[in-house]
């Protein structure tokens, strides 16, 4: 997707002078981007952090815990976000940027941004229709969305109202006949690739979830496995009926021998890791540490990512989530070697705060400040932005 200049500060200027949900529609650089601000209540969010109140004065209690939990002391949460606000930008100046070009393409895929959506499990509790207004919002804004094996609407009714690529995120299960079917299951919905989860044997010390008391929804991805109990998070036993503690490399290639679809490693922060991946034929690393949600004070996700992409360098792509918040952070993470960003929070905020035109709304605000980034340093192609636009 190619934007002029004008367009690109023309729609930062409306959102700055106009509100954000205005009486009159915001529209987006295509069709597929535009925003309907007047499901939104009054409020004007105008940067992601604005979603949080919002989406805490209508979340119940426990939603609002269960997704802002993290962690321990919650120290990597964090480092997260400030290791992104501690890192400085080196603008150029006197550079055409009148076009700009957003588009990344990813496993043979064009997007308009590289912006994605994490999976995060459970979304009903945040919002009645959950997984389907994320969908839907993420379609609204062009950007495609990794569904949680653990979703609470089954990955069927998901593709079926998904109008941009969907990728599915695997929690393997110690009955592999059960694994097989689940991705075969999301292959044949129409998903496009697969995200298997490796940084999750166990849940973390989540202590704030704990003491909210979260129960989830039942998860319709899952159903048929024979689970020992009810997931509850705080139990003693500290070994989950639903996660593979006995995962390993060997599943990776078992997993490998029959996805028709690309499968990356999500949750990844040792470059040796990395490299052990692509010597297994993974198609991409996903440097996440779950947003800080299973082992606390492991380093910011910003601070692996050099180090992971290096090490692969180049082979595959590279992916970061965790703490991104900002446009400015999008494009430090792509000039750190990622190929693309995912959110979590952010959106679950977006669509607790207002649904499917939540989380269009966040999407539309963070590809635009990505926008501005690029402009204002310089920057006009994805593939341009490198680590010279550093300041070290
Ligand atoms: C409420 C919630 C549920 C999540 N559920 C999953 C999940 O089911 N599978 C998974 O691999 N990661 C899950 N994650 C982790 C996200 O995919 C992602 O790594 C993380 O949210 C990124 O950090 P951020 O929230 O700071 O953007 C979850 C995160 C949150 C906040």
């Amino acid at each position: 997707m190619r934007f002029t200049r004008r367009e690109a500060l023309a729609s930062a200027g409306a959102l700055a002078a106009a509100g954000i949900f205005p009486a009159a529609k915001v529209v987006a650089q295509d069709s597929h981007a535009t925003v309907q601000p007047d499901s939104v209540a009054n409020a004007e969010p105008i940067c992601l952090a604005d979603f949080e109140p919002l989406a805490k004065a209508k979340m119940s209690t426990t939603a609002w815990e269960y997704v802002t939990a993290g962690a321990g002391d919650e120290l990597t949460v964090r480092w997260n976000k400030e290791a992104y606000q501690r890192i400085r930008l080196k603008p150029r100046v006197l550079v055409d940027v009148s076009k700009l070009d957003t588009r990344v393409t990813l496993f043979g895929q064009e997007h308009p941004f590289p912006i994605l959506l994490a999976p995060t499990s459970a979304q009903t509790l945040t919002y009645p229709e959950g997984e389907i207004a994320t969908a839907r919002g993420a379609s609204a804004a062009g950007a495609a969305m990794v569904l949680s094996s653990f979703s609470s609407t089954s990955v069927e009714d998901v593709a079926t109202v998904a109008k941009t690529p969907l990728w599915f995120q695997l929690y393997a299960q110690t009955d592999h006949g059960f694994t097989r079917d689940l991705v075969q299951r999301a292959e044949a919905a129409g998903c496009r690739a697969l995200c298997l989860t490796v940084d999750t044997p166990v849940t973390g010390a989540r202590n704030r979830e704990t003491r909210a008391d979260v129960k989830l929804p039942p998860m319709p991805n899952l159903k048929g496995l024979k689970v020992a109990g009810p997931m509850r998070t705080g139990s003693l036993d500290i070994f989950n009926g639903v996660l593979d503690a006995a995962l390993t490399w060997k599943d990776v290639e078992w997993l490998l021998s029959f996805a028709k679809t690309p499968l990356l490693l999500k949750g990844v922060l040792n470059p040796e890791d990395a490299d052990r991946g692509v010597k297994a034929g993974v198609a991409g690393i996903m440097v996440s540490n779950h947003g800080g949600r299973n082992l606390d004070t492991v380093p910011a996700t910003i601070e692996a990512l050099p180090q992971v992409a290096d090490k692969v360098a180049g082979r595959i792509p590279v992916f970061v989530d965790g703490g991104v918040r900002r446009g400015t952070d999008v494009l430090k993470a792509l000039a750190f070697g990622a190929s693309a960003v995912l959110i979590g929070r952010p959106y679950v905020y977006g669509l607790g705060a207002a649904g499917q035109a939540g989380v269009t709304k966040v999407l539309n605000i963070l590809q635009r400040e990505l926008q501005i980034a690029m402009v204002l340093t310089g920057r006009t192609t994805i593939s341009g932005i490198d680590r010279s636009v550093i300041w070290t």
